[in-house]
């Protein structure tokens, strides 16, 4: 692990991002990013219409770039990250996230149906919630269900499907957007106003770094993701199984059929989800395993191991490589867990930007995360933020090549 994923965030944390929600913030940013208006753009970022929602609201669309040529594009409905271009081991450039060109596949019947989470943001609580409910405080809160009989992803319309209000800025860190939603109290059957600010910077390190911000006026859970969809040979590739991946965590949350946590916090060891020697996502696969039958695969949340001494810093949670380009994308972040998903429901209805079907298993999630169903398991660290507290997460992806050869294929 180099420097950079951990020195980023610390300088992240008491300069660019300020540690408070609010004016006191976006003032202290000011300071130190290069003005934006709605026409002029700092350098290295463009903006674009994206179309329109039904109500006739605009969609942006900004493209960035840092100085080694990574181009990011990310919209403002939903946050979502619609292309991120990064160099193979040859320096050819392709496109590793799974989505669209325009906003009218996001919004489509086909896709929502399918329900994805291609790129987005995902809020108020990622993950799902046993049963649409929980009890706060003595009160018992009841959500859409949206997913089996569980909350998924914050319920009917979560924070992907929001419009947020973006502001693009340059700074000594890098490039990127500071995105911000106020969810009103009693939205989607959440107690509390909740104040969310998300940053996506893009750095000349090849980093991608995200900071999440939120504040309340009551208590309530939160959990924030990012559910971007890699394949690492480019989107629309065939299936990721012939990835190496290392999970650095000894233990994971086993789930039921319905992929609501049991409680258990359970070893890793001579199970298909010990991921800490790297391993091809599709080595154990087909093995006969409840939990991998359970989930159709992997979509299990990992209990991270963290590096001692670290304290609130990012630490290494994962690591992907793909033999064939060379590329290499590691995650670090400052939360507990993270929910390894090997893109199960694809099933190749939908169809990509460059034409290309998303077929099963063409892309994988790695969200950082709280455990899911935390607000029903005593025993799992807790999502509540209460109104005197400030939420903060941080999770950084960096991009990069190997040059070595001998890596394990799958074929
Ligand atoms: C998360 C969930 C999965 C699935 C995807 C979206 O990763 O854990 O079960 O719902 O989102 O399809």
């Amino acid at each position: 692990m180099t420097r950079h994923l951990f020195s980023l965030p610390r300088c992240l944390g008491i300069g660019l991002l300020g540690v408070l929600i609010g004016p006191a913030c976006l003032q202290a940013q000011a300071q130190t990013m290069s003005a934006t208006s709605s026409s002029a753009m700092p350098p290295g970022i463009e903006r674009s219409s994206f179309g329109r929602l039904a109500d006739g609201r605009e969609v942006d669309c900004y493209r960035i770039t840092n100085d080694n040529g990574i181009e990011m594009r990310v919209i403002n409905y939903g946050g979502i990250i619609v292309s991120l271009k990064t160099p193979d081991r040859t320096g050819r450039l392709d496109d590793i996230v799974l989505g669209f060109d325009s906003i009218g596949d996001y919004l489509s019947d086909t896709y929502r149906q399918a329900n994805p989470y291609f790129g987005a943001l995902i809020g108020r609580y990622g993950n799902r919630i046993a049963n649409g409910r929980f009890t706060l405080d003595g009160e018992t809160y009841r959500l859409p269900t949206n997913d089996g009989p569980n909350t998924l992803h914050g319920g009917d319309v979560g924070f992907n499907q929001r419009l947020w209000h973006v502001e693009p800025f340059s700074s000594a860190e890098g490039r990127g957007l500071v995105l911000t939603y106020t969810s009103p109290d009693g939205e989607q059957g959440f107690p509390g106003r909740l104040s969310t600010r998300v940053s996506y910077t893009l750095t000349d390190d090849n980093e991608l770094a995200i900071d999440y911000r939120a504040r309340t006026t009551r208590a309530t859970p939160v959990n924030l993701t990012q559910h971007s969809y890699f394949n690492l040979k480019g989107e629309g590739s065939a299936s990721v199984l012939d990835h190496e991946l290392m999970i650095n965590a000894s233990a994971y949350t086993p789930i039921d059929e319905t992929l609501i946590p049991t409680g258990e916090i359970a070893d890793v060891s001579g199970t298909p989800f010990d991921f800490r020697q790297p391993t091809l996502i599709g080595a154990r696969m087909g093995q006969k395993n409840t939990q991998l039958a359970y989930a159709k695969g992997y979509d299990h949340n990992f209990v991270l191991s963290k590096t001692p001494g670290q304290g609130d810093l990012p630490t290494l949670a994962a690591r992907v490589i793909e033999p064939r380009s060379g590329r290499v994308l590691e995650v670090a972040t400052t939360e507990p867990g993270l929910q390894f998903y090997s893109g199960n429901f694809l099933d190749g209805s939908l169809t990509g930007k460059s034409g290309r079907p998303y077929t099963h298993r063409s892309g994988l999630a790695l969200e950082t995360q709280h455990f899911p169903d935390s607000p029903n398991q005593p025993n799992f660290p807790s999502t509540i933020l209460k109104p005197d507290e400030t939420y903060h997460s941080q999770t950084v992806y960096r991009f990069s090549t190997t040059a070595s050869e001998d890596l394990p294929h799958a074929d």
